[in-house]
């Protein structure tokens, strides 16, 4: 008899570092400093609304959504993760049974998740093996008239190029619903942000994210004002006034504690996200003549370094090696949705989709986030150059 498997848990506790399950010499991701430098503040917020008692709905959120919606140029509404705002976000757009909705295979899996999750059917098209991203040319080949919604996934940071997916999208009558789920404070190489261009953009503020709740949370933005009814109403069950229902939606709201966290850390995003910049290019320079790829930044575009992400051949033995040093390092994604179990139903094959799988073989995320300090990042460095055998630098 098989045994029992405990469902994996994602977990944020500083503790819990996945290279070692020791305490690590640098983090993958540590919360407590940025605890540290805006705790007295998100405390007194957070006793101000238990104190108020308007826990669901009110100010805290209205003001919250008001700054997102500001920093994004979007509209924003406030949602309870950011599965649920590609979930909302789908539901809003009519995304149901009998269409079929393309995607990219190297994500996390809310993306393809919401999608079955609404009864679509999730088509998987390949990534450019440089950038990570959907590939325009595998969405316009993959184009059928059940097509009716394209989710690019701005993933570990950079933008998909939207004017020519949007302008392909809008003379095929397709929806564009963007995961922007890592990419806050990002642009395209012409200036474009999230939901400028689409007709909507999902956010997540899982809490290690560049913006991060102290829990679940997630935004959708839009621009048109009939999809953001849209969506306020699917997140309150469809409800179009006190216990009347036009559609079936779902309980998608953002508790007010959130929203006055959220308010707090919003203030400080520009500067984390410079931050992370400034990581992204000490790694760029420090590991330049190794063997690892550094990650690709499309000219012009603003790429927010959600994860910093290197590629090599070696990258289970740089793991390890990093894990002995006591170096977080991370595996995004290790297996490419379109050969994951729940979605064999679908029919793809090992080797359907080769720039996804291959990333999959050698991606490795190393430790990027505001509190890093310049020891840690020469540590990391040196750590990889000695690997590879070059000088270290400390
Ligand atoms: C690309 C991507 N899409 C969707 C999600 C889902 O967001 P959440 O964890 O807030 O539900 C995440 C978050 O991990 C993500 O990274």
């Amino acid at each position: 008899m098989p045994q029992p498997v405990p469902p994996a848990t994602r977990t944020t506790s500083k503790d819990a570092d996945p290279a070692t399950n020791t305490a690590a010499s640098v983090p993958m991701f540590n919360l407590t400093r940025q605890y540290g430098m805006i705790g007295r503040d998100i405390d007194a917020a957070v006793l101000a609304v238990l104190a108020g008692t308007e826990y669901i709905g009110g100010t805290a959120v209205t003001k919250f959504e008001s700054q997102l919606g500001e920093f994004c140029k979007c509209q924003a509404i406030a949602v309870s993760s950011g599965t649920d705002a590609i979930l909302a976000g789908l539901m809003a757009l009519g995304i149901g049974p009998g269409v079929s909705v393309i995607t990219s295979p190297f994500t996390f899996f809310a993306t393809a998740g919401c999608i079955a999750r609404t009864g679509a059917k999730p088509v998987f098209v390949d990534i450019d093996p440089n950038t990570f991203l959907i590939d325009q040319h595998a969405v316009e080949q993959a184009m059928n008239p059940a097509v009716r919604c394209v989710i690019p996934v701005h993933l570990f940071g950079q933008m998909t190029p939207m004017g020519e997916l949007t302008q392909w999208a809008c003379r095929h009558g397709v929806s564009v619903l963007e995961d922007a789920a890592q990419c806050i404070g990002a642009h395209d190489s012409d200036g474009v942000v999230p939901g400028e261009l689409s007709a909507a953009a999902a956010l997540s503020f899982y809490p290690t994210k560049n913006l991060g709740a102290a829990g679940d949370a997630g935004a959708v933005l839009t621009r048109s004002d009939a999809l953001a009814a849209r969506i306020r109403q699917t997140r309150q069950h469809g409800e179009v006034s006190r216990y009347m229902h036009e559609f079936v939606g779902g309980n998608f709201r953002l508790d007010a504690i959130q929203c006055v966290i959220l308010s707090i850390k919003l203030a400080n995003l520009t500067k984390w996200n410079q931050r992370r910049i400034e990581i992204a290019d000490f790694y760029n320079r420090h590991l330049a003549d190794t063997d690892v790829t550094t990650p690709y930044r499309i000219p012009l575009g603003r790429h927010v370094f959600h994860q910093y992400v290197i590629r090599t051949p070696k990258r289970d033995e740089l793991k390890e090696y990093l894990a002995r040093l006591r170096i977080g390092s991370m595996v995004y994604y290790p297996v490419p949705l379109h050969l994951q179990e729940c979605f064999s139903n679908l029919g793809y094959k090992s080797g359907a989709l080769p720039n996804a799988e291959a990333a999959c073989r050698d991606v490795l995320a190393l430790p990027i986030f505001p509190e890093l300090t310049d020891l840690e990042l020469m540590t990391v460095a040196s750590a990889i150059r000695s690997f590879f055998g070059k000088k270290p630098l400390c």
